[in-house]
């Protein structure tokens, strides 16, 4: 939540700091702004809403250029999106300005404090207070590092911060505590910024900041010099730290549209390369599994007695269906808890436990949380997460990354189908260490991933039904989704994301339950969506489901049903029906997702909604 740019070089800071901000607009969206130093001074501009209207105000009362600024897109917290309450804020003689990502939980007092003392504080935000005590720190003569690691310690919460000082024209500092940022290193520049995305047209050599750290980049000068730029990093008691080099593995056209109408559009259309990437190089030349970076001794994994996977949204569903292959391969219970709930329950943990954290950004608060509280309690961690240089891998004992590439749109699709490969993988090497699966059938579940890809890339092939049926449903009301079994929380999934894009009433439903109480909202051309397991499977299943889908149609329901190529015994009961390629019964999911993704985008873009950026969200929710 809130995207973070500050920039030092010889390029116009204005331009590169706007430029970063418009890739890490996903992050928030409720307002904007920029500060730059320039002819000894400070020059700031911030507007509420998109990002387009600061850069209209920008156009109308231009700001100098300058080499060194900072620029904030702010998902609000604290006080409404007004031009007030935007970032960057500045003390009151303009000389220190700073934008923050994150809550201060004790700026109440901080700010009782500072009024005390004289200050005038305008707007409603928590992060005001961070640049008063700034500039009497500095007034008092610290430099703005030194004095960036006094405030830090006297903050209480989550936060990113960085500031500019107007009497130290080629500096930008930065500090983080459970929040991200990162920093760039180009030729003779440098880039501090809450992901990657912001400066990889730049450089692709990153530098991942530890928790309670503070970062000075200063140009021409300062330890470690890197092509005319100096970068150190202390800790808050101003201690040299340890800091991860890393390159990033993806360009800056993977944060481009590339000629699609949306990021999500295009997101959906990579899933094929984002599955098959996932799986590369997994398998060993004897036909073992390899999961290299999960870090944790395979005498370790043996003892473990109970895997909990927690997650947040689309990566808690993803972490639902995990639990019936870790399962069925591994014979190990699994408990799936959305990670906002986990650790507030006390839940039991020991030694034994194995906790799957699930996240796409690496940085959401929630499932920062648990596994913290995981660790507390004894147990290993093994992150899954799609974001190199992130806190949550950093702070667990092992991680598999998937290999999703940046996803910008706010809703989660490669990712997820990603998420979902990489619990496969992590089920499979369970099996593989604890011999509760052969070898060769290891192989064979890796063979059938494998031909993931071309199944989603079928069913992408044939998506205009989808649209088209979206379109014809923009003025319903709702949408129920149906499941069984591994389809289950594709149901959650596909109400989840027609909730989050649409903005419409939408809820999904193990179809077994549907006899308990929601048969109740069934009622004239109600759409419903089902997804019908394989027939092959737990042909059970199957036929129950078909029996539930004829119970809604007879009541009035218009039935929208996913089923298996070939599978003819549906077509008596569904007004429309979505074919996906055969797949095993428990991979069923990644090509079941697939179209309810397409539907929830067009039926979107249908009610006018903007499906990138959809109204009150953000991506990477680092508050709880
Ligand atoms: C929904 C969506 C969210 C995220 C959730 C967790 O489309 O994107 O529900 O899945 O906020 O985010 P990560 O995976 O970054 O932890």
């Amino acid at each position: 939540m809130c995207g973070i740019v500050g920039y030092v070089g010889s390029q116009s800071a204005l331009e590169v700091v706007l430029a970063g901000l418009r890739r890490l607009e996903y992050r928030g969206y409720d307002s904007a702004g920029v500060a730059v130093l320039a002819d000894g001074g400070i020059a700031a501009a911030k507007k509420s809403g998109k990002l387009v209207n600061l850069e209209k105000a920008l156009v109308d009362q231009p700001l100098p250029a300058g080499a060194a600024g900072i620029g904030h897109t702010r998902w609000a917290t604290h006080g409404g999106p007004t031009d007030a309450n935007a970032h960057p804020h500045l003390d009151n003689a303009g000389r220190v300005a700073v934008v923050h990502n994150g809550i201060i939980e004790n700026f109440a007092e901080l700010r009782a404090e500072l009024a005390a003392r004289g200050h005038v504080l305008g707007s409603e935000t928590d992060t005001e207070v961070v640049a008063h005590l700034l500039a009497e720190e500095c007034s008092g003569g610290a430099d703005l590092a030194a004095a960036m690691r006094l405030v830090c310690r006297r903050l209480n919460g989550a936060f990113t911060l960085v500031a500019v000082h107007a009497d130290a024209p080629d500096v930008v500092v930065g500090a983080r505590r459970d929040s991200p940022l990162v920093v760039g290193v180009g030729e003779g520049e440098a880039f501090l910024a809450s992901d990657v995305a912001a400066f990889i047209a730049h450089t692709r050599s990153a530098i991942e900041l530890g928790q309670d750290q503070v970062v000075e980049v200063r140009r021409d000068g300062g330890a470690g010099g890197a092509g005319g730029v100096g970068v150190v990093v202390t800790d808050f008691d101003g201690r040299p730290a340890d800091v991860r080099h890393f390159r990033v593995d993806w360009d800056a056209a993977a944060a481009e549209k590339g000629g699609h109408a949306s990021f999500m559009h295009k997101e959906i259309a990579e899933q094929p390369r984002a599955v098959a990437d996932t799986l590369l190089g997994r398998i060993g030349a004897d036909g073992e599994l390899l999961l290299d970076e999960l870090r944790i001794p395979a005498a370790e994994l043996r003892e473990v007695d109970k895997v909990v996977v927690v997650a947040c949204g689309t990566a808690f569903h993803a972490g639902l269906i995990a639990k019936y292959a870790i399962e069925h391969w591994t014979r190990i219970p699994c408990e799936v808890e959305p990670a906002s709930e986990f650790r507030h329950r006390d839940p039991i943990l020991d030694a034994r436990t194995l906790v799957v954290a699930v996240s796409q950004s690496g940085e959401t608060m929630d499932t920062l949380m648990a596994l913290r509280h995981a660790r507390e309690q004894g147990s290993r961690v093994l992150a899954i997460c799609n974001t190199n240089g992130s806190t949550i891998p950093r702070e667990s004992d092992a991680v598999l990354y998937t290999h999703a590439g940046p996803e910008v749109a706010v809703a989660s699709t490669k990712a997820f189908l990603t998420q979902l490969v990489a619990c496969y993988l992590v089920a499979l090497y369970l099996g593989q260490v604890r011999g509760t699966k052969w070898g060769d059938e290891i192989q064979g579940v890796v063979r059938d991933l494998a031909g993931i890809a071309g199944a989603v890339e079928r069913v992408l092939a044939d998506m205009e039904p989808v649209r088209a049926l979206a379109r014809s449903l923009a003025g319903a009301g709702t949408v129920l989704f149906l499941g069984r079994h591994v389809g289950y929380p594709v149901a959650l999934e596909g109400a989840l994301k027609l909730k989050e894009l649409a903005y419409m009433h939408a809820e999904g439903f193990a179809a077994g339950e549907l006899k308990h109480g929601p048969i109740a909202l069934v009622e004239e051309g109600l759409p419903v969506v089902v997804v019908v397991p394989s027939p092959r499977g737990r042909s059970v299943l199957h036929d129950k489901i078909v029996s539930n889908i004829q119970e809604i149609r007879a009541r009035g329901a218009r039935t929208i049903v996913i089923a298996e190529e070939g599978d003819e015994t549906v077509l008596p009961c569904a007004d429309h029906v979505v074919w996906v390629p055969v797949t095993p019964t428990l991979l069923q999911p990644l090509v079941t997702t697939v179209p309810l993704q397409v539907f929830a985008c067009e039926l979107a873009v249908a009610r006018g909604n903007e499906v990138d950026q959809p109204r009150n969200l953000a991506k990477s929710v680092t508050v709880e």
